[in-house]
């Protein structure tokens, strides 16, 4: 699979943020978390802001949904025109119904599993995705440690998901860097999130293109 690299927009210059998503035009999704205050202990953004990134027509948007009742608040993300919405197992009430609903409305569906959270419920619904977010670091904050022991996470899902001859992809989010991307690459994964490791580079757009390069060495 072709690496992806998605850089999270968390903490760019957010008052330029047409500036911001410019430098990363060579990127493949502009990565736009949006947290709620519940289920996350910090507040983002939502709907307006994913909009307005959407329609800057700069990049396709993958929103991830740090919120609460996704049930009910993430469709309106594939309404306005997400490429992909990505909500989490644990604050999902049904998880095979909101990923057919989010597909039915135009958009890629995404399930994301925290740290202490395991694949193997989902492993017999894979093909109801198009994504599994295996979370590097607990949701929250940016600019954390790469949790490296997810990567056997990372590879029971990447056998499962050619087990059941699916191509589902598998993104990492936290800490992903010059330093992580080749072992997250190594054990499965093929959408890589950075946000620190691209903003604080003094030159994004290439920071992009080395993370790609990095990747593609090890992407199976
Ligand atoms: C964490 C977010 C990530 C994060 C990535 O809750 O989902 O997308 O902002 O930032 P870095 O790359 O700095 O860990
Ligand atoms: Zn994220």
């Amino acid at each position: 699979m072709k690496p992806m690299i998605s850089p999270s927009i968390l903490n760019c210059d957010i008052a330029d943020l047409r500036g911001e998503l410019t430098k990363i035009q060579n990127a493949d999704r502009a990565h736009v978390d949006c947290m709620d205050n519940h289920f996350v202990p910090n507040l983002s953004w939502g709907v307006p802001v994913a909009e307005a990134v959407v329609k800057s027509g700069i990049l396709p948007v993958d929103a991830h949904l740090m919120i609460a009742d996704p049930d009910r608040w993430a469709p309106a993300y594939a309404e306005i025109g997400c490429e992909s919405v990505t909500f989490h197992a644990e604050a999902a009430t049904a998880p095979l119904r909101l990923a057919r609903e989010l597909r039915h409305l135009g958009s890629k569906a995404g399930l994301a599993l925290r740290p202490a959270t395991d694949i193997d419920p989902f492993v017999d619904i894979l093909g109801e995705f198009d994504m599994i977010l295996v979370m590097t670091v607990e949701p929250g904050f940016g600019g954390q440690s790469f949790i490296e022991s997810m990567m056997a996470k990372v590879r029971r899902t990447r056998e499962a998901i050619s087990a059941a001859g699916l191509e589902v992809s598998i993104q990492v989010d936290g800490g992903i860097s010059r330093k992580t991307i080749e072992i997250a690459a190594e054990a499965g994964a093929d959408n890589f999130v950075a946000g620190s490791a691209v903003f604080k580079a003094d030159d994004a757009y290439a920071e992009v293109e080395e993370l790609r390069r990095l990747a593609a060495q090890h992407c199976h």
